[in-house]
C-alpha cells in the first residue's frame, strides 16, 4: 500500500508532518504493508493536508486531514479507498485539477520530489536527452520557436534571451535561476522546488548545453528552508546518477548546479541586485545596458531565468515546440501556473492556458471570496501590480491584455480582496512598500515613494484632497518614467489603479452631522 502526504511547506504548515507521523504510527501499531511517500502539493490549499491512497482504480484523496482521523480513516475502508467523511474520491477527477492544463507542474504532487527513477517513469528527462542530440542553435531555436516568455513578470521571449547568451563570447558563461519569488501570494516557484525540483534541474541543464554553461546556481531566499532542503536533496541525487557533472548523461557537457541563499530582500529578485547578492555584494541595481545576457554574473555572459521558465523548457525539447505553442492565446502561448490568493474559497496553484478571464479565475475557479462577501479588488502580479474592478473581470490572462488595461500579470499570483478592504490603505501600503525595499540606489523611487506615504496620507486627513490627488499623480508618473528599476517604475500600478478605479476610497469622509 502506498500513501501519500505532502512534504510541500504550505501543506507542513498546516500540519501535514503530525499527520505522517500519526500515519506511520498506525501503520507499525496495525502491521499494514504500507510506505508514505512525501509527495509535493497538487496545489489546492484549502484541501491540505490531503493524504492519498494509492487504489486499483486510481489514487483516491482524503483531506483536509488532522492526525485524529487517521484511525477513523484506516478504520472505514480508506486502503482500498472507501469513503469517509473527508473523502474527496479519485484525486484525478477533482474538478480544480480535472480543469487544469497540467505541462510545468505535470509530476508536481504524482511523485517522489526526490526520486530520480520516479521522475524518470513520469517522462522526466526525456527533454534533456533529446536535446543532447541536438546542436546548440537547434535547442535555442525551438525554446524561441514555442513562444515561452519569461514567466518571472516580464515576459521577455526566453529563447531570444538564449540566443543572446549563445551568441555572445565568453570564456565562462552561467546560467542563474532567479528563484528569489518576492511576489505577494506568489507559490509556483517554492512548488516546483519543493514539488518536482529534477524539473528544474533538467530545465537548467538544457540552457547550460543550449548556450555552452557549465555552471548553474539557484538564487532563493532564506524564507524557503524546506524548499532549499529539497533542492539540495535532489541535486546531491542528479550529481550521483551523472545527471550533473562532467559529463551529462555520458555526453561531452559538463554542468553542475549550487544553491545560493539570499536574506530576502525583495531588490533582489531584480536580476541585476540578484547578480550583486550572487556575487557578494549588498543587493542594489545596476544600471543596464550592459544586459546580464552580454555582462552578468562575474563579468560573464548569463541566461537568468526565473523557475517556471526553466521549468518549463523540458516539455518544450520533450514534446516539441508547436506542442507547446498550441495552447495560449495572442502572444501569450503555452500554460501559466495562476497562482490564487487572498481571500478566495478555492485558493492554490492552477496551471492553464494563457486567455481565461479574469471572472473565470476568480469566480468560477476560486469560488469568489472565503468571506462569502462580494470582490471588491483583486491585484495581479504581486504587490506592484495593479487593483482590478470587477468591471475588468472580462480581461484575458495575457501579457498584452492586462498592459492594455494598465496592469501587469507578473509572476500570475492574484490576490483577491472583499468589499471590507479600503482602497486608500492599499495605495499608502504600496508607497510604504516601495519605501521600505528601495535599494536607494535613484531618487525618483528613494525619495518619492516617502513623499508618497506622505501624500495618501495628508489625502486620509482630508488636508486639500484635489491637490494631494495631482501631486500623487505627478510623483507617480515620475516615478513611472524615471525609476532606473521595476521597484520604483511599477509602483504607480497599484496606486493609480485604486485611485482610478475606487475614487470613492479617496473622497474626503462626510462630515459627520450633528446629533439633532
Ligand atoms: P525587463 O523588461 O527589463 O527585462 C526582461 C528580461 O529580458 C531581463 O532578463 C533582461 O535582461 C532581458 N532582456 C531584455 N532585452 C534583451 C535582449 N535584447 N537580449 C537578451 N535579454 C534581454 O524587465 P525586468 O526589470 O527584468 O523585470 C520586470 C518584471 O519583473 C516586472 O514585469 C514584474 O512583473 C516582475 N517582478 C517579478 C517578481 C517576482 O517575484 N517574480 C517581483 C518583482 C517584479
Ligand atoms: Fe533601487 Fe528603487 Fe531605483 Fe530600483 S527604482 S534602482 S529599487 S532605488
Amino acid at each position: 500500500i502506498t500513501f501519500f502526504v505532502p512534504r510541500d511547506s504550505g501543506s507542513l504548515a498546516l500540519g501535514a508532518e503530525k499527520v505522517a507521523r500519526k500515519l506511520q504510527d498506525e501503520i507499525v501499531a496495525r502491521n499494514l504493508d504500507a510506505r508514505i511517500v512525501r509527495n509535493g502539493s497538487r496545489g489546492m490549499y484549502w484541501l491540505e493536508p490531503m493524504v492519498e491512497v494509492e487504489t486499483p482504480s486510481g489514487r483516491v484523496a482524503y483531506g483536509p486531514v488532522k492526525p485524529s482521523d487517521i484511525a477513523s480513516l484506516l478504520d472505514t475502508g480508506m486502503l482500498e479507498g472507501g469513503t469517509h467523511p473527508l473523502s474527496l474520491g479519485l484525486t484525478d477527477q477533482l474538478p480544480f485539477l480535472a480543469k487544469q492544463t497540467r505541462l510545468t507542474f505535470a509530476r508536481c504532487g504524482i511523485t517522489d520530489p526526490v526520486s530520480l527513477d520516479d521522475y524518470r517513469a513520469h517522462d522526466g528527462l526525456k527533454g534533456l536527452e533529446k536535446a543532447l542530440a541536438l546542436t546548440p542553435l537547434e535547442i535555442v531555436t525551438q525554446v524561441t520557436e514555442s513562444g515561452l516568455r519569461g514567466r518571472g513578470g516580464a515576459g521577455f521571449p526566453t529563447g531570444i534571451k538564449w540566443k543572446t547568451v549563445l551568441d555572445t563570447a565568453g570564456e565562462r558563461k552561467y546560467i542563474v535561476c532567479n528563484a528569489d519569488e518576492g511576489d505577494s501570494g506568489t507559490f509556483a516557484d517554492r512548488m516546483i522546488m519543493e514539488g518536482d525540483p529534477f524539473v528544474l534541474i533538467e530545465g537548467m541543464t538544457i540552457a547550460g548545453i543550449a548556450v555552452g554553461a557549465t555552471k548553474g546556481y539557484i538564487y532563493t531566499r532564506s524564507e524557503y528552508p524546506h524548499a532549499i532542503a529539497v533542492m539540495n536533496e535532489a541535486l546531491a541525487v542528479a550529481r550521483k546518477a551523472g545527471v550533473l557533472g562532467t559529463s551529462v548523461l555520458g555526453s561531452v557537457h559538463a554542468f553542475d548546479i549550487e544553491v545560493r541563499v539570499g536574506a530576502g530582500a525583495y531588490v533582489c529578485g531584480e536580476e541585476t541586485a540578484l547578480l550583486e547578492s550572487l556575487e557578494g555584494r549588498r543587493g542594489i541595481v545596476r544600471a543596464k545596458p550592459p544586459l546580464p545576457a552580454h555582462k552578468g554574473l562575474f563579468g560573464k555572459p548569463t541566461v537568468i531565468n526565473n523557475v517556471i521558465s526553466l521549468s518549463s523548457v523540458p516539455v518544450i525539447l520533450d514534446k516539441g515546440p508547436a506542442f507547446y505553442k498550441n495552447f495560449g492565446m495572442g502572444r501569450s502561448r503555452g500554460t501559466i501556473p495562476l497562482q490564487i490568493a487572498g481571500n478566495v474559497r478555492y485558493g492554490g496553484l492552477f496551471e492553464t492556458a494563457f486567455g481565461l478571464t479574469l471572472g473565470e479565475i476568480v469566480d468560477d475557479i476560486g469560488g469568489g471570496t472565503a468571506t462569502g462577501r462580494p470582490v471588491k479588488a483583486v491585484q495581479i502580479g504581486g504587490p506592484l501590480g495593479a487593483y482590478f474592478p470587477r468591471e475588468l473581470f472580462d480581461t484575458p490572462f495575457d501579457y498584452e491584455a492586462f498592459a492594455a488595461r494598465d496592469g501587469l500579470i507578473g509572476h500570475a499570483g492574484l490576490v483577491v480582496f472583499d468589499d471590507s478592504v479600503d482602497m486608500l490603505k492599499q495605495a499608502r501600503f504600496a508607497m510604504e512598500f516601495c519605501a521600505v525595499e528601495s535599494c536607494g540606489k535613484c531618487t525618483p523611487c528613494r525619495i518619492g515613494s516617502t513623499r508618497g506615504v506622505e501624500v495618501v496620507d495628508r489625502l486620509a486627513a482630508n488636508i486639500e484632497p484635489e491637490k494631494q490627488i495631482k501631486v500623487l499623480t505627478d510623483l507617480c508618473n515620475t516615478m513611472k518614467f524615471g525609476s532606473l528599476c521595476a521597484l520604483g517604475g511599477f509602483t504607480p500600478y497599484p496606486v493609480m489603479s485604486a485611485l482610478t478605479h475606487f475614487p470613492e476610497d479617496f473622497r474626503p469622509a462626510p462630515v459627520a452631522e450633528a446629533a439633532e
